[in-house]
């Protein structure tokens, strides 16, 4: 059989990124596509070299043309610009609502049957906009934001406990934004529920309310210290867990914004909720219950999506 084609558009941190993984787990040949001359061509080579010491039979190439993506069987997009301290995600909507713009047409023309997995923030906002230009279905484009904040709020969970990282079971919904909603009660330690998970003595309230603030800001922190951009790491592994999920088929339930028809009430848009990956792309969204804080807290995020939205829509009218 031949091997999955992986398209990233966007060769940046992130791109770069994500083909070094992907080369790494030979999950497929790899396309690293850039605006910027050399960018692409220069990461590919040094990570085709690199697969030499590897071991692993996989292709690289950098490309600056749109045709070079053709046939692709997954697109993870991070074109556009990042943060840098100060900006919020909503701060770039001007300039990467553009890169959108050329990134949808580009993959409707040579990828129309990709699964596409955006990064670009503002990201519930830029997802939904890529759909629109792309026109690919909308179980097959999602958006790459509940894995990362979810690995977040795992993450500050088991350095506060001391519990092992696999036996933490974080989930964030909502949008991609200082409001997006890190779920107390179906986040679990050793299958915990958090609430129970303090009355065990695994961790203070205030403590777990510390690491909830610090969830919802947690791209701002690494930005702080970064400086000169964001985080790349953590947000190129989450996205190769999800394109692992389709490729392979595992049917791994993430947390990822997925458009919404009904589910949680709300409907033609794109927000944080788990949704079962495989190979139809979005097969499933997993509705959790909620309670009335936690339906509050879901209403004030999708208000910031839904604005964010909007805006897009001011900005190109072609998407009113
Ligand atoms: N087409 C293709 N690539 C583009 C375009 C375009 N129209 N415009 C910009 N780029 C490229 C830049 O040349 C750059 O190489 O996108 C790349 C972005 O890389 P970085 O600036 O290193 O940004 P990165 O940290 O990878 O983040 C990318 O993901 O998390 C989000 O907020 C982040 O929106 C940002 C995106």
């Amino acid at each position: 059989m031949a091997r999955a084609k992986i398209a990233l558009i966007g060769a940046g941190m992130i791109g770069g990124t994500l083909a070094h993984i992907a080369a790494r787990e030979a999950l497929g040949d790899v396309i690293l596509f850039d605006i910027a001359e050399g960018t692409p061509q220069g990461k590919a080579l040094d990570i085709a070299e690199a697969t030499a010491v590897i071991g692993t039979d996989v292709s690289l190439k950098g490309a600056n043309d749109y045709a070079d993506i053709a046939g692709a069987d997954v697109c993870i997009v991070t074109a556009g610009v990042p943060r840098k301290p100060g900006m919020s995600r909503d701060d770039l909507i001007g300039i990467n609502l553009k890169v959108m713009k050329a990134v949808g047409e580009g993959i409707k023309a040579h990828a129309p049957n990709a699964f596409v997995i955006c990064i670009t923030n503002p990201l519930d906002a830029m997802v939904w906009a890529l759909q629109k230009f792309s026109g690919l279905p909308k179980e097959k484009v999602v958006g790459m934001a509940g894995v990362l904040d979810s690995a977040r709020f795992a993450y500050f969970l088991a350095e506060k406990t001391g519990v092992s990282i696999q036996d933490i079971n974080a989930w964030t919904l909502g949008g991609h934004g200082d409001d997006m909603v890190p779920m107390v009660r179906h986040s679990t330690i050793g299958g915990l529920p958090l609430p129970d998970a303090v009355s065990a003595g695994f961790l203070s309230q205030s403590e777990l309310d510390a690491i909830v603030d610090r969830t919802r800001k947690g791209g701002g922190e690494i930005v702080a210290l970064l400086k000169t951009g964001s985080a790349f790491y953590a947000p190129a592994e989450s996205a190769v867990a999800m394109a692992r999920s389709y490729l392979l088929d595992q049917k791994r339930v993430l947390p990822c914004a997925v458009w919404l028809s009904g589910e949680y009430g709300l409907s033609d848009l794109y927000v944080g909720v788990p949704a079962l990956i495989g190979a139809g792309g979005v097969e499933k969204v997993i509705e959790f219950t909620t309670n009335d804080g936690e339906k509050a807290m879901l209403a004030k995020s999708v208000e910031s999506v839904q604005g964010l939205i909007e805006a897009c829509k001011t900005a190109d009218p072609s998407l009113a």
